[in-house]
């Protein structure tokens, strides 16, 4: 791996794992995965379902310069390099949906979570989370959202610590180029991946619910909108397919 790494029996959260670290003293980048985890924490304040030796929890530290604008368009790497990880496993018909939720046929496969320490405006922390569905086929608790694993799309069950160390590879290749190039150097190999282009969707930010047409993502990563046939770009959000 790229970084120091731990793997922990269990734990609440491996994200509140990372920050306990970081607050004492532990110097990013580093990393820690967990076989469990009691409190998974997913976006939105969502629990994130985690049983024991199935899946991947994983969370790395970053330093990050706020300030030199290397937190744009971060979390949309970050879900470059989980793509990248589980096509090299075989899972076909796995793409992105923004800002960075993995899918195969409209099921969520993996999931990533930014938590930032500091001022994103100058050197802060950035714990990025991530969670895949690795070898879960049935789910003891109410995930809530449509849902598949890698053990439920490819034959044979995965070997997560070859899965651990390729997301490793994946991240620190596409980090690099992030920090190197700059996030409008990435964002076609997004769009690419974006599994909705030109949907019609409904975004959720904040109080108001936008009806719209994706276009695609701007050069920070926001995502560009046509709302009544005016292009307009968001910055967050939870978006959903509109049916009718
Ligand atoms: C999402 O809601 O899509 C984000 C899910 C992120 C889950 C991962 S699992 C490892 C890390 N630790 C956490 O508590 N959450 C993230």
């Amino acid at each position: 791996c790229p970084w120091p790494s731990v793997v922990l029996d269990s734990i609440d959260s491996t994200n509140a794992e990372v920050m306990r670290r970081i607050s004492a003293g532990y110097i990013p980048p580093f990393a820690v995965a967990a076989e469990r985890q009691t409190a998974g924490r997913g976006r939105r304040g969502r629990h994130w379902v985690s049983p024991y030796a199935e899946n991947l929890y994983y969370s790395l530290a970053l330093r990050i310069d706020g300030g030199a604008r290397q937190l744009e368009g971060l979390s949309l790497v970050i879900g470059l390099a989980v793509l990248a990880t589980l096509r090299s496993f075989g899972v076909t018909g796995v793409g992105l949906k923004w800002p960075n939720d993995l899918l195969v046929n409209n099921r969520k496969i993996a999931g990533i979570l930014l938590e930032l320490v500091g001022d994103p405006a100058d050197i802060c922390n950035v714990i990025v989370g991530i969670g895949i569905n690795a070898n879960m086929l049935v789910a003891n608790e109410d995930i809530g959202q449509p849902w598949t694993s890698m053990a439920a799309e490819v034959p044979g069950l995965v070997d997560r610590t070859a899965l651990a160390v390729r997301l490793g590879q994946y991240l620190g290749d596409y980090l690099v180029r992030h920090r190197d190039e700059g996030f409008p150097a990435l964002r076609a190999e997004w769009e690419a991946g974006h599994l909705w282009q030109g949907a019609r969707v409904n975004l959720i930010a904040g109080a108001q619910t936008i009806t719209g047409i994706v276009l695609g993502i701007d050069s920070t990563g926001a995502l560009r909108l046509s709302v009544c046939g005016e292009e307009r770009a968001y910055s967050g959000g939870e978006l959903s397919l509109r049916l009718s």
